[in-house]
């Protein structure tokens, strides 16, 4: 029998640069640091209790969390690895409070780089995955054709003009999720190599799912809405839907989006009477998914609107999520109305 012939991530982003002409070499070369950055976070993460990345910082970042020593220290990984490569404009981190223009000692480029640098961080300490989100756009000319001013107003763009977004998983293996804008894609890290082997070509979201993942210790503050299409689901073949329904939640928004592209399922972090704009961010976490879910052949909205179509205000404005499976997310967003 033939060997297989494996696809690294370069091999498939050259593929993407010279024959697609989706991307351009400088995107090319971004995806590929953002990955290099990956790879030395799973390291860290891997590393658990014998590394020193456990535990908290005695930070808060400017959501007020506390932050843990490695959510600082895969910020710092991120931002080192992309400073200097010449393509970007700015960056901006969910755990940084303003966005950081490249600094001028080195050349600027066209982009802009989004992340939130360790997803699910509260998992860190318990062995559980977690992960990095991050999201691409271009930095936009100026009205009179001058260069971009990569200020906060140059990232307030909504999700639909992502030119790239993307997420690694830590869990038993490492995994990377891509889209380019031609589908969803996805590695597996080879520890022997230490390259991204493509694994998940073309991902398709199944349309229809009997799992959904939601937070159920906050029932009691859900709208109308979202509670009743709960009460369906745990109704089982008894109740309207006539069919029994199963449950998951990691609480690393990461592995629970990997599952959902894996075996479909509805994922929802939606807003209630605490979180009244929702908990999640939209520009590191529900723009980034949403495109990858979309190009799954999946669909993500806020109960009212695609996510991508919503118009950003801020860099670290929280947002409902729902997203998942079509016909499920369809539903829900039908329940809204
Ligand atoms: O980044 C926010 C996050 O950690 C997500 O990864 C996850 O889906 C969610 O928060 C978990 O929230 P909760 O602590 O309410 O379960
Ligand atoms: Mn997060």
């Amino acid at each position: 029998m033939p060997t297989m012939r494996r696809v690294h991530l370069t091999q498939f982003l050259i593929e993407r640069q010279r024959d697609k002409k989706l991307i351009n070499a400088d995107l090319r070369l971004l995806i590929e640091t953002i990955a290099r950055a990956c790879k030395a976070i799973s390291t860290r993460v891997n590393k658990g209790a014998l590394g020193d990345g456990l535990g908290g910082a005695a930070t808060r970042n400017v959501h007020g969390e506390v932050q843990k020593k490695l959510d600082v220290l895969s910020n710092e990984i991120l931002l080192e690895a992309n400073e200097w490569g010449g393509n970007l404009a700015a960056l901006a981190s969910e755990e940084m409070e303003n966005p950081r223009p490249i600094p001028t000692r080195y050349p600027r480029g066209e982009y802009l780089l989004l992340f939130d640098p360790l997803d699910g961080s509260s998992n860190i300490d318990v062995n559980i995955s977690v992960g990095t989100i991050f999201s691409v756009l271009r930095c936009p000319k100026l009205a009179d054709g001058r260069d971009c001013d990569p200020d906060e107003k140059a990232f307030l763009q909504p999700g639909r003009s992502q030119v790239a977004a993307g997420f690694a998983v830590y869990g038993p293996t490492t995994v990377l999720v891509l889209t380019v804008g031609d589908g969803t894609h996805a590695f597996t890290l080879d520890r022997e190599s230490f390259t991204f082997v493509l694994t998940h070509g073309d991902i398709r979201i199944p349309q229809d799912t009997e799992e959904f993942a939601i937070n159920t210790s906050n029932m009691r503050r859900w709208e109308p809405p979202v509670k009743r299409y709960i009460d369906e689901c745990l109704a089982g073949s008894d109740g309207p839907r006539g069919k029994d329904f199963n449950m998951r939640w990691v609480a690393s928004m990461v592995a629970d989006v990997f599952r959902v592209l894996s075996r479909g399922g509805i994922f929802m972090y939606p807003r209630d009477s605490k979180n009244k704009d929702g908990r999640l961010r939209l520009m590191y976490e529900a723009n980034p998914m949403a495109l990858i879910v979309e190009q799954a052949g999946g669909a993500a909205t806020d109960g009212r609107a695609p996510i991508l179509d919503l118009q950003p205000k801020g860099l670290h404005q929280r947002v409902a999520v729902i997203l998942g499976s079509r016909n499920e997310v369809e539903r829900v967003t039908s329940y809204h109305k």
